[in-house]
């Protein structure tokens, strides 16, 4: 299997290469981009124990001179501490302005790699190697970058574009299966807000839970229709000036029950399956879509073994005031991104508190 989506971004683009042997094209695709000689590679322990060797055989077989930095995995880690730890490594292998970071990683290493890359010297260059369904098909394209902040997730970062995806399916066979899923939420989110017929093929398949249920055929095309969705999306609206924002399908109910639970209870996939379960019943409260519609958004969500209930420790009024403080709100309004039908959303902030109290309180 090979497949290449383009990113069009004017000078900026760059392609997402789908691969079964992608580790082993690393240093030849790297190669030519005409990047300069030395690489840091950073990983986690487990990933690099899975996957490192084959990353830096790949790289030293085309001439380039790999160090690496690993650091503990967990959103927990995503922070300045860990930042400054690969621009420390940078420093000891005095990384230039032509030289590349790699991320070979889910979405924690990724954000901080591509940020720190983004940082370290005014911008070097980021490639992208995601290990996760979450990192294939969401975090690794379309440049955002960054670390969480004590006091939120996301809080600092900056738009970098790599100049490589480098997607090898074979190592979601490692990825835990609570993990799958939770990359599935994001999956959905695209058939929701884009492709109707990714959702079709989604409700076609008898599972979607684990890994191993799913036809390798329905994993290509998974892939494949979900990183056009997003590359499309980040094309026609890079710094999230409108489109951009569908992306944030579920996220903003999400975010908040992210953020409350302490990023331990549910992980990022699992709250973005709650959100889009919340966002469905506000377009359901506010006759924005059907009841049949809205229902099938939640079956597909159940099939992917995603939580579709708020977690009972959760106050409705201390939602309501973290929305507040997410990065989506302007000019103190709430954005929500709605769905209209399977395959369309439009963005408003005119959602009235008590709908989503109405709503939330259905959701225990
Ligand atoms: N994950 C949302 C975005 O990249 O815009």
């Amino acid at each position: 299997m090979q497949s290449v989506i383009s990113v069009d971004l004017g000078s900026q683009s760059y392609q997402i290469t789908i691969a079964s042997d992608g580790l082993s094209q690393l240093g030849s695709l790297m190669t030519s981009l005409h990047l300069g000689k030395k690489v840091l590679l950073v990983s986690n322990p487990s990933i690099f124990k899975h996957y490192g060797q084959n990353a830096i055989v790949s790289l030293q077989g085309a001439g380039f001179e790999v160090t690496q930095c690993i650091l503990p995995a967990g959103e927990q880690y995503k922070t300045a501490t860990s930042l400054q730890r690969i621009y420390n490594a940078a420093l000891e292998q005095r990384l230039e302005r032509s030289s590349t970071m790699v991320a070979l990683g889910g979405g924690v290493i990724g954000d901080m790699t591509g940020f720190a890359a983004a940082t370290w010297l005014r911008g070097i260059n980021v490639i992208q190697v995601p290990t996760s369904l979450l990192a294939m098909v969401d975090a690794s394209i379309g440049g955002k970058t960054g670390i969480n902040h004590p006091l939120g997730k996301n809080l600092i970062g900056a738009f970098h574009q790599p100049r490589l995806v480098l997607i090898n399916p074979e190592v979601l066979k490692t990825l835990p299966a609570r993990e799958f899923r939770a990359g599935m939420a994001e999956v959905i989110k695209y058939g929701v807000i884009w492709d109707a017929e990714l959702f079709h093929q989604l409700e076609a398949s008898k599972r979607l839970d684990q890994m191993r249920y799913v036809k390798p055929e329905l994993l290509e095309e998974i892939l494949k229709r979900s990183c056009q969705a997003k590359a499309d999306v980040v094309s026609k609206d890079e710094k999230e000036s409108n489109l951009r924002a569908i992306l944030n399908y579920g996220h903003t109910i999400g975010h908040a029950v992210e953020s409350l639970t302490g990023y331990r209870v549910v992980n990022h996939g699992e709250a973005v399956g709650i959100g889009m379960v919340a966002a469905g019943e506000i377009a359901l409260e506010l006759g924005m879509w059907d009841q049949k519609s809205n229902t099938r958004q939640l079956e597909l969500i159940k099939k992917a073994g995603l939580p579709t209930q708020l977690p009972t420790a959760l106050d409705i009024e201390a939602i309501i005031d973290t929305l507040q403080t997410d990065k989506k709100v302007q000019s103190g309004k709430v954005r929500f991104v709605l769905p209209t039908e399977i395959g369309v959303v439009t963005i408003t902030d005119q959602v009235d508190g008590d709908v989503i109290r109405k709503v939330l309180a259905k959701m225990f």
